[in-house]
């Protein structure tokens, strides 16, 4: 491992530069106008993967976009990792908010500024640098290595269940490994043991069959911009608790055991709520912020839409209304189980005095795993090598749809590494890579492989 070590230290100056070219494609997935773009990035992928030195190296066609998978298989014996995480990236609105611009990467105050240096470029090509490592020094790996890196992440990874329905020899593994989810806090180290799911809807109301005079018509007919309040208002209760009946039927219950372990992580509510800018928290009743975004579902509006939004002021009672709405869910709930409850109650909240249609879009499963897994304890070790410190046991509020697709199809754990920092941006403007955090990151991949090399599970 020496050797590796000295590898990275000897290339660390031009990872920056290598970075960069792959953070200057703007492969966002969610625009159609990016499609040449994406593309391009996964070609990007396909050319340092092989720079790396992995030999086998393909470029898959989809109904979407490109999905590159890679493998080096030469230590029989020893287990086999299969490597996933996304090339994709969000939209950059709203543009004038960027302090340096969303592909050109810029260094400040040793962080990376750029669209996808966390989500989820930075955290992959940090395994590049640490495959490369161990394949320069050494001509080998200490595992079997598959590598699986879609470019439909961020909007719902469409294709690629069914990619891996159809590929499940190829994808044969024991154990998948992702970097694509945060760190608890700075200095400290995490692996993420459960994510929420998703079910993500818009709906839309119909009033009138145009826009009318609010004077002349107002009082006569109903507004879509109010009813939609209504019907929204009707999700939740004062106390944060969503109202759709059934909603909580499957949802599994913290343990007090779990609760006690979240409430030993140093988490202060007062400084969250200061760094958020928030005037108060607020959340479902009888739950801790950490409680609340972790181990709870949510309902959320994502977007509203109605009537005259301008400078100024215009006397209309718009035709319609329209709401991006999703929820969050948590271990037991099933996102399509979900989705009925919400439309028939919906259906069942909405006045007669308007059309609705309610159009269901993109979600996941939610998932969790056991923490007593061989690979789980192996990358516990790894990060006190390469972090000099335990590991802080954490799960998050945001989706990686595909996690549970590898459970259920190919029967898989998972160990999700992540060294994002909270305050990243992701998704946001200036989103951001420490790179500090990238570094120990590198390093610890590196002696990761090494520990799965270890467990003695290879078929
Ligand atoms: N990397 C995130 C998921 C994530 C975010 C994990 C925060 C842990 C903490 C991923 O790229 C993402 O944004 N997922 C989407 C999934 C959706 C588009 C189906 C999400 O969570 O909204
Ligand atoms: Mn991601
Ligand atoms: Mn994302």
């Amino acid at each position: 491992m020496n050797t590796v070590l000295d590898h990275i230290e000897l290339h660390r100056d031009r990872y920056f530069d290598e970075l960069k070219q792959f953070l200057a494609i703007p492969s966002i997935s969610a625009l159609p106008d990016h499609k040449g773009d994406v593309r391009r990035c996964a070609e990007w992928v396909c050319d340092e993967l092989r720079r790396i030195g992995m030999p086998t190296v393909t470029l898959h066609e989809t109904a979407g976009h490109p999905i590159v998978y890679a493998e080096w298989l030469g230590a029989p014996g020893a287990p086999t990792v299969l490597f996933y995480g996304h090339y994709d990236v969000q939209p950059v609105d709203p543009l004038d908010l960027w302090e340096s611009p969303p592909f050109e990467a810029t260094v400040r105050d040793g962080e990376v500024y750029a669209r996808g240096s966390a989500d989820d470029k930075g955290q992959i090509f940090m395994h590049f640098k640490a495959i490369e490592a161990h394949m320069k020094q050494n001509g080998r790996l200490p595992v079997n290595m598959k590598m699986l890196i879609e470019g439909e992440e961020e909007v719902g990874s469409a294709n690629l269940d069914e990619f891996i329905r159809t590929h499940i020899d190829l994808l044969k593994a024991d154990v998948v490994l992702i970097s694509d989810t945060e760190m608890f806090e700075r200095d400290t180290p995490s692996i993420c043991y459960g994510l929420r799911g998703l079910v993500y809807f818009q709906i839309d109301l119909r009033g009138t069959k145009g826009d009318l005079h609010s004077g002349s018509f107002g009082g006569a007919v109903a507004n879509p911009g109010f009813v939609l309040a209504q019907v929204l208002a009707q999700m939740k209760d004062r106390g944060g608790r969503i109202k759709i009946s059934g909603f909580y039927d499957d949802v599994r219950a913290l343990t007090e055991e779990e609760r006690t372990e979240f409430k030993k992580l140093r988490f202060n509510e007062n400084q969250y709520k200061k760094s958020l800018g928030a005037p108060r928290l607020f959340g479902e009743s009888g739950y801790s912020t950490l409680e609340r975004v972790w181990a709870r579902p949510t309902f959320e509006v994502n977007g509203l839409l109605s009537g005259f939004t301008g400078a100024g002021a215009k006397t209309v009672l718009p035709a319609v209304a329209m709401a991006k709405v999703s929820m969050r869910l948590v271990p037991n709930q099933d996102p399509d189980k979900i989705a009925k409850l919400f439309e028939d109650y919906v259906k069942k909240v909405t006045p007669r005095t308007v059309e609705v249609k309610v159009t269901r879009m993109h979600g996941g499963k939610p998932w969790m795993t056991t923490l007593d897994n061989p690979y789980v304890q192996a990358a516990g070790r790894a990060i006190r090598l390469g972090f000099g410190q335990d590991p802080a046991f954490i799960r998050e509020g945001g989706s990686i749809p595909v996690v549970a697709t590898f459970q259920e199809t190919l029967g898989l754990p998972a160990v999700l590494f992540g060294i994002a920092l909270p305050d990243a941006n992701t998704h946001a403007p200036n989103e951001k890579l420490d790179l500090g955090s990238f570094n120990k990151g590198v390093i610890t991949s590196a002696f990761m492989y090494e520990e799965f090399g270890k467990t003695g599970a290879g078929r």
